[in-house]
Parts: C-alpha cells; structure tokens; sequence
C-alpha cells in the first residue's frame, strides 16, 4: 500500500509545463474492440494506469494476446479460450462491461460478472442489456453473471432511455458486427465515443452519426485490424486546469484538446481564472487572487462533466460566496465531502446538491480517498491546505491518473509517495 504526502500552501505558486496522458475512458472502449477482429490494434498514446491493465489482463484472460512498447499497445485476438469476464476482474473495474458486446457480436456468447455499484453510485447495466436484445442476444442473469447468447446479432432500431457512455460503445461495438442496419439514438456524446466510432470504422466498420446524439451502423461480417492514436484525457486536462486557478503563478499544459475541456474552460473562467489556448493543443493557466462562486449542475457531454464535480468543488472552497453543485449523473458523488470537510471545508450535502460556503483556509489532515475524483480532489485540496496532508488508499488515483505527483512535483507542489 502506498500514499502520498503533500505540503500544501494557501499562497501555492505552480509554473512550468506538464503533459497530459491518453485518455482511460477512450482507451478502455479501443481495447475491448481489439476482440471484435483477428488481426492486430495498434494503440499509441496510451495512458500507464492501473485500469488499463486490468483490461489487458482481461484480453488475455479471455485468450488474446498483447505487447506494449512504450506509449503503444498491440493487441491480437486470433481466437478465444473463455468467454468469462470473472467477478474478480469486473469488480476490479466496471468498464469490463466493455467485453460484452464484442464477445456476443464475434463469438456469438459472453458470461460477464454483474458489475456491483461502487462508491458513487448502483451503475445498474439495464440499458446494456436492453440493446444487445433488441439486436437480438439471449440474456439471462444468473449467479451475478450476465450469459448472453446469439447466432448471429440483427440489426434493430434502439433509442436509449437516457444517455450511457459504456452502454453507447458497448452496442456500437455489438452492431459493427450484426447483420443489416442499426440505428442508435439517444447516444453519449462524450468524445471518447466518437474516438471509439473512429477506431471501429479505421477497422472497416460502417458507422454514420446523422444529427448530434443517432448514429446509423450498417453491419459488416468481419473486421480488421487498425492503428489509432488515444485522445488526450479530458479530465485529467480539467483536473489540472483546476490546480492552476488554485494557484499564483502560471502554467502550460500541453497535449490537449481544449475544444473537448470546453465546460469546464467555461467554469473557470467566470470564476476569474485566466485559461488561455496556446496553439493547437496546449492550454495556459493562471489563477486569479479572487475566485468567484459558481453554480455548477453536472450533465452529459458537452455539459460540465460528472467526473470534474469533485475537483471543481474544491476550487469553490476557495471561492467568496455560496455555491450550489447539483450532481444529475450519479445518486451518490459525494463521498470527497466529507474529507473536504475534514480539511476545514465548509460543504453541507442536500440530497443532490453540494452547497459550498467559502472562502475557507484548508488545513492539512490525514485522509482517505474513496473513489477515483474523490482521490483527485483531495490531491488539490492538499495543495492548498497549509500542513501536511496524508492521502490514503490512492490505488483508487492510480487507476486513473499516471504519476500524477511527478506531473505535479514538476510543477512546484511539494508531493511524494510513501509506502504506507
Ligand atoms: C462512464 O461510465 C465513465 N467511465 C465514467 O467515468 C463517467 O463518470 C460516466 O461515463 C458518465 O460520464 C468510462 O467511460 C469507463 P453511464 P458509465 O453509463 O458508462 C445510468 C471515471 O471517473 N445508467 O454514462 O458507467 C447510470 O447509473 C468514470 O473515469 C443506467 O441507468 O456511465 C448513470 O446514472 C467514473 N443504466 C448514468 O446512466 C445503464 O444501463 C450515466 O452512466 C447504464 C447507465
């Protein structure tokens, strides 16, 4: 077990430049399509974090095989040995419900562990389930696993009762292989399932997006294989967007794509940061000596995301004023209150919302993270807490985040990671 410990200062000064990694939630979807395909995916820019490993284990669990070689994964799946997501795995990390659609759509069946909730909320998988039987799978729910079975998947219309990021890639996935025409409407719109419609049409899929949230598939009898660069982590880019209105001084963030951040630029900003683009794909930041209070109400791409709510509420601690964050996306995402209190936040939780009275001055505490943004958040908060901070249990930040107190040791915070 590790943690990391910060030296926090209310008068924090960043300045230099950090890169920002590929982004977890577009390469998890780019890996589980790598099933759909006997030749090789070739994955550049991918981020080295904790959750990406556990989908290779699952790939090679499930039969496949693959090499890394720096930023770059390959992956083969020739053929396959088990059909089985276990409990262990899927428990590990909810997104292997991403093996689902591409194990029914090419191997015609998949067992996947019923992923449980987890700290921000029940993540039920109805909607999942709803659309691979309208394509035509046979689902039953046995024993906390979901078995699904199909000869051959057929295309159908689905509309989604409300906006799914997994469950959007999931049937994306499922249809590029069905027989005849799907369309699916009501999809997410996070840029990580347009990348994923990107890789799946390089491996010779046929999909069309007609308006903002339909898209049309016409199913092809097999797939190819591809190379494909992952996008830039949004939220990690927002994450430390955040760090740099918390502080004095000024910073580059580079590797981005600003127009994906654009919610959250827009936040910042009418909270007094200064946020600036700086060529193609690097943002600058610089924080301003007085933050203003914001309301922030969290909803689907291109909205202000869900898993920004946390880090930006930290900003608010800092702010003069109330603010108000309404969380529409998770029924409980608000596990990172309570140890923001423990550093002398003032937050009271109604229900959906967060009402945030600042400004206070945080002080150093020993805490513990419960769930990847809560983790982020306490990073920042310790940041600017004067004292030293103690982050526990940060297996839950490494599941997203690649060294992130390297990346924020180089810009002038005072954070290491000591064994437990
Ligand atoms: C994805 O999770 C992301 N994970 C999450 O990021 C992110 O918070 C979430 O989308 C929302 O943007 C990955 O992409 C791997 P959803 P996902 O299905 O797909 C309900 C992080 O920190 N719902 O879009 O699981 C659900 O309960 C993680 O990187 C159903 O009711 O989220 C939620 O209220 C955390 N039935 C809402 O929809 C379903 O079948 C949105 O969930 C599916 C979802």
């Amino acid at each position: 077990m590790e943690k990391l410990v910060i030296r926090g200062d209310h008068n924090l000064h960043l300045s230099g430049e950090v890169r920002i990694s590929g982004a977890k939630n577009a390469v998890l979807p780019a890996i589980a399509a790598g099933l759909l395909t006997s030749e090789e995916v070739r994955l550049s820019n991918i981020p080295r974090v904790k959750d990406v490993e556990t989908i290779l284990t699952l790939i090679a669990e499930l039969g496949g095989t693959y090499t890394i070689d720096g930023d770059t994964v390959a992956i083969r799946v020739s053929k396959i040995r088990s059909d089985e997501a276990s409990y262990e795995l899927v428990r590990a990390m909810r997104a292997s419900i991403l093996v689902l659609g591409p194990l029914v759509a090419r191997f015609g069946k998949a067992v996947v562990a019923l992923p449980g909730g987890c700290a921000i909320g029940s993540r039920p998988i109805d909607l999942h389930i709803a659309g691979l039987q309208k394509l035509g799978a046979t689902i039953s729910l046995e024993h906390g696993y979901i078995q699904a079975q199909a000869d051959r998947l057929r295309g159908a219309v689905i509309e989604f009762e409300k906006k799914t990021v997994t469950g959007t890639e999931n049937l994306l996935m499922a249809a590029a292989l069905a027989k005849g025409e799907t369309i699916l409407k009501n999809c997410a719109r996070e840029p990580e399932v347009a990348d994923l419609a990107v890789l799946l049409n390089k491996m010779g899929a046929k999909i069309e997006w007609m308006g903002e949230d339909t898209a049309r598939i016409r199913g092809v009898r097999e797939l190819g294989g591809a190379a494909h660069v992952i996008i830039p982590d949004r939220i990690e880019t927002g994450t430390f967007l955040v760090a740099g209105a918390l502080a004095s001084g000024d910073f580059l963030i580079r590797n981005v794509c600003p127009e994906h951040t654009a919610a959250v630029i827009e936040k910042l900003r009418a909270s007094g940061a200064i946020v600036e683009t700086d060529g193609e794909n690097a943002l600058r930041v610089a924080g301003s000596r007085e933050v203003k209070a914001q309301d922030i109400t969290t909803s689907p791409y291109p909205g202000f995301p869900t898993d920004m709510q946390a880090q930006f509420m930290v900003l608010l601690t800092q702010a003069a004023g109330t603010s108000i964050i309404t969380e529409t996306i998770f029924d409980r995402r608000f596990s990172h209150v309570n140890e923001l209190v423990r550093l002398g936040a003032s937050i009271e939780v109604q229900g959906d919302k967060a009402i945030v009275k600042g400004k206070t001055l945080l002080s150093g505490a020993e805490v513990i993270a419960t769930d990847l943004r809560a983790s982020a958040a306490l990073v920042l908060a310790g940041l600017v807490a004067t004292g030293e901070t103690t982050i526990n249990e940060i297996e839950h930040l490494d599941r997203g985040y690649e060294r992130i107190e390297d990346k924020l040791r180089g810009l002038g915070a005072s954070i290491e990671r000591v064994k437990a």
